[in-house]
Parts: C-alpha cells; structure tokens; sequence
C-alpha cells in the first residue's frame, strides 16, 4: 500500500472512531499543548492515536497520544493531541501520515503547533509566535518517492503561500500582540549548539524545533491550508546562559495553557461559515 492509500484507510477509521464522516479542520499539538485540547470546544469524541492504522504510539514524555473530535461553534475539528517525529525514527511517511489523513477526512484546515526554541532574544519564553514562513533543514521531504499516484497532484508543489494569510490575520484578530516569525525545522534528537543557533540566525530563522514543515509540505500538497503556531518554549542555544532541559519546554506549555487555549478556539471559531 502507498503513503496515500495508507492516509485514505486511516481517514475512514478516523470517520468510524469518531462517528463524524468528515471533519472540517485538525490540530496538531506539540509539545506543551496537548493538555489544551479538550478546552477548544466540546469533546463529541475521543480515542487512542494509536487506534488510527499507521500512527505508532508515541514514544517522547508529554505528547499525550489522544485523537479528539471537537464541536467548536459548528466547527467540526479533529485533533491530534501527539505527533511522530523523525528523531524518534520513523520515516518521514509517518511523520506526514497523521495530516494526510486528516486531509483524506475532509480537514481543508490544518492548524500546526509546536513548541519552538526562540533565536530572537526580544521575544520572551512562553509566547506563541506566528509562523511566516519555514526553513526545511531535516534533509528529507515528504515528496520524495515514487511518483504521485494518479488523481493526486504531483510533487512540486508550490510553497509560496506555505502558511495562510487569512488563518494570520485570524490569530492576530484573537490575540493582537502576537508576532510572526520563520520557523526553522531541523531533524533534531539533540538541542542545537550555539554556533547553529547564530548559523540559523543568520539565515533567517527566528524560531528553531524537530516538527511542523513536513506536515506543512504534505497538507500544502494535497490543498489544505496551513496555520503554524510555535510556543517559546525556551531561548535557544547560546540566547541565553540557561541549560536547556525537556521538562522546561513542558513547564512553558503549562503557564502558556490559557492563552494557547483562547487563541486556538478563537482561530477555529472563526473557520464557521457565517
Ligand atoms: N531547539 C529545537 N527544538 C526545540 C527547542 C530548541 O531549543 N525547544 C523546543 N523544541
């Protein structure tokens, strides 16, 4: 079976698990907003990632493992509360395979959080920051591979508009003093040392993580939109004179929760037709 079939069986096992045919938009949370999930809108569904064929269990502390269908405002979201990585080792099919589905069960939205080392010092730990534009650094993409199969669009897809300009302007409706940034995605396993934080500074990154611009690429390519919010969830490397620790990254999420929360529900919300 091919990545895109393999997407398709996933979506139709999504549509039984949450008994919703089809979802209208999904959210991928990353580390640190997992526990926002069940407070966006109200939860008409719940299940195990895991139960979806094709996503493994997940195997990095604080990524909860939890597929939500969420009632937001008529709004019918799905969410994956966990995500796969490449620095777990899976391939960069599993990595995608969670959004590809969500587009296979209908999601013309994809809403793409992460928690995100910061590369600008003006922006304080424990801000969500806009993503702009994206570096793809992992050294693989989601398009490489056999040919497309027939019926889907072929493989250069076009990462001009990569992240939406009216799902933007949407988070800055919500939360005015949000700021935008470029995301630089790296294969990741280890922090980055100072001298890679100042080599990204230098070529235009403002944030740094190991997620979110495959998704990006693999939503972008089968036509949905793409929302990328980062938490700072710490400076980078050589930003600060602070060591960089996993638990930090989480304790960010947690005194972050309410506005993450506001601000993904406000996003969502406005994705009603009025
Ligand atoms: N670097 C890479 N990924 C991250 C970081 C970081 O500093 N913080 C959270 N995810």
């Amino acid at each position: 079976m091919n990545p895109y079939e393999a997407a398709q069986e996933a979506a139709q096992v999504v549509a039984k698990l949450t008994g919703a045919d089809r979802h209208d938009a999904a959210v991928v949370l990353g580390s640190g907003w997992g526990e926002a999930a069940a407070q966006m809108g109200d939860v008409v569904a719940q299940a195990a990632l895991a139960d979806v064929p094709g996503i493994p269990p997940p195997t990095v502390v604080g990524h909860g493992g939890q597929l939500l269908s969420l009632d937001v405002r008529g709004v019918r979201v799905l969410v994956l509360a966990g995500r796969s990585h490449l620095y777990e080792g899976h391939p960069v099919e599993t990595v995608v395979h969670g959004v590809r589905s969500a587009v296979f069960a209908g999601c013309e939205t994809i809403v793409l959080t992460n928690a995100a080392g910061g590369i600008d010092p003006s922006v304080p730990v424990g801000t969500p920051v806009v993503l702009s534009d994206h570096l793809n650094l992992t050294g693989v993409s989601p398009m490489v591979g056999p040919e497309v199969p027939d019926g889907l669009p072929g493989r250069f897809v076009d990462l001009t508009d990569a992240y939406d300009a009216e799902l933007r302007g949407f988070a800055h409706a919500v939360d005015p003093s949000l700021s935008e940034g470029v995301y630089a995605g790296l294969l990741g396993g280890a922090f980055e040392t100072p001298a890679e934080i100042r080599m990204l500074r230098t070529i235009g990154a403002d944030l740094v993580g190991m997620s979110t611009v495959l998704e990006t690429i693999a939503a972008r390519h089968l036509g949905a939109r793409v929302l990328g919010i980062s938490l700072v969830t710490n400076f980078a490397a050589g930003v600060s004179t602070e060591k960089l620790f996993h638990a930090e990254v989480l304790a960010a999420g947690a005194a972050a929760r309410p506005r993450l929360v506001a601000l993904l529900r406000g996003v969502l919300e406005r994705l009603a037709p009025s």
